[in-house]
C-alpha cells in the first residue's frame, strides 16, 4: 500500500525519471504480492495438520471437485466417467478434496497453456476424471489434454517450490503428495493414455489400519 501511495503522490514530481520510477514501484508492488502469496501457501503447507479420518463417499467427493473445477474454468470441459463406484473411503474429506482440487487445477492450467499455444485445440475435451476401486484402494485418475508433464526431472515436480509456471508457487503437488502419504497412499504422475497430456493418480487405501504410523514416517522424512 505504501508503494502504491508513493506512486500516486510523487509520480508527477519525478520529472524525466518517470520511467524508472514506474518500473521500480511496479516491481515493489508485484514482488510484495508474490511474497505474500508464497507466505500464505508456505504456512498452510508447513502447518498441515494430521488427517482426521472419517467415513467419506469418494464418488461424491470427486463429483464435487469436478463441479468446482467446471465453475472455476468454464471453458475447459471435464468428463466425469460414470457410473462411479459406491464405496466408503476412510479419510480426511477436506484434505482429499484439497488434493483433488490441486490436481484438477493443474490439469486445467495445462489444457489452458496448450490451447494458448495451439488454438486448434480449442473446443476439444479438456479433462477426464474417474474413480476406480482396485485391491482395496480408491484410485482417482485425472487425465488431461494439456501440454504434458515436462520430460526432464519429473521426480522433482512433487518437491516444494518446483514449478514451470510463471505464476506457480510449486506447492500444489507437494501438498498432494503429503496428503497421499499421510493416508498411507500414493501419488503417481505419468503420461496420459486416452488424451495427450498428463495422467495423475491419487491412490488411497479404503481403510486405515496404522494411522499413527503414516504420520510418524512423514514427520521423519520432513525432519531429515
Ligand atoms: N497436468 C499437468 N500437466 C503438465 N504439467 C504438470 C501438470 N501438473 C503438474 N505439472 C507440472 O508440475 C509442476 C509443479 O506442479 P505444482 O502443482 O506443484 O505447482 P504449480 O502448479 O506450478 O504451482 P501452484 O500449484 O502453486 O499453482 C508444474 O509447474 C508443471 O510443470
Ligand atoms: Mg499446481
Amino acid at each position: 500500500l505504501s508503494a502504491e501511495r508513493l506512486r500516486r503522490r510523487y509520480r508527477e514530481r519525478v520529472g524525466d525519471d518517470v520511467e524508472v520510477f514506474d518500473r521500480c514501484t511496479e516491481t515493489i508492488i508485484r514482488q510484495v504480492g508474490d511474497i505474500g502469496r508464497m507466505v500464505d501457501e508456505f504456512s498452510s503447507f508447513a502447518r498441515m495438520p494430521a488427517p482426521r479420518f472419517s467415513m467419506e463417499n469418494p464418488a461424491e467427493m470427486l463429483r464435487e471437485s469436478v463441479f468446482a473445477q467446471r465453475v472455476a474454468m468454464p471453458d475447459i470441459g471435464v468428463d466425469l466417467v460414470e457410473p462411479l463406484p459406491s464405496v466408503i473411503l476412510q479419510c480426511d474429506g477436506r484434505m482429499v478434496g484439497q488434493a483433488l482440487a490441486n490436481i484438477l487445477k493443474n490439469a486445467g492450467e495445462a489444457v489452458g497453456a496448450k490451447r494458448a499455444r495451439d488454438p486448434v485445440a480449442e473446443g476439444t475435451l479438456g479433462i477426464i476424471a474417474k474413480l476406480d476401486i482396485e485391491d482395496g484402494r480408491a484410485v482417482f485418475t485425472i487425465e488431461d489434454d494439456g501440454v504434458g508433464l515436462p520430460a526432464k526431472d519429473r521426480d522433482r515436480l512433487t518437491e516444494p517450490y518446483v514449478t514451470t509456471r510463471e505464476k506457480g508457487t510449486g506447492l500444489g503437488l507437494a501438498i498432494v503428495k503429503r496428503i497421499c502419504e499421510d493416508h498411507g497412499g500414493e501419488l503417481r504422475l505419468a503420461d496420459a493414455e486416452t488424451l495427450s497430456g498428463a495422467r495423475v493418480s491419487l491412490i488411497f487405501p479404503l481403510t486405515q489400519n496404522h494411522k499413527s504410523a503414516h504420520r510418524a514416517s512423514s514427520a521423519a522424512s520432513v525432519a531429515s
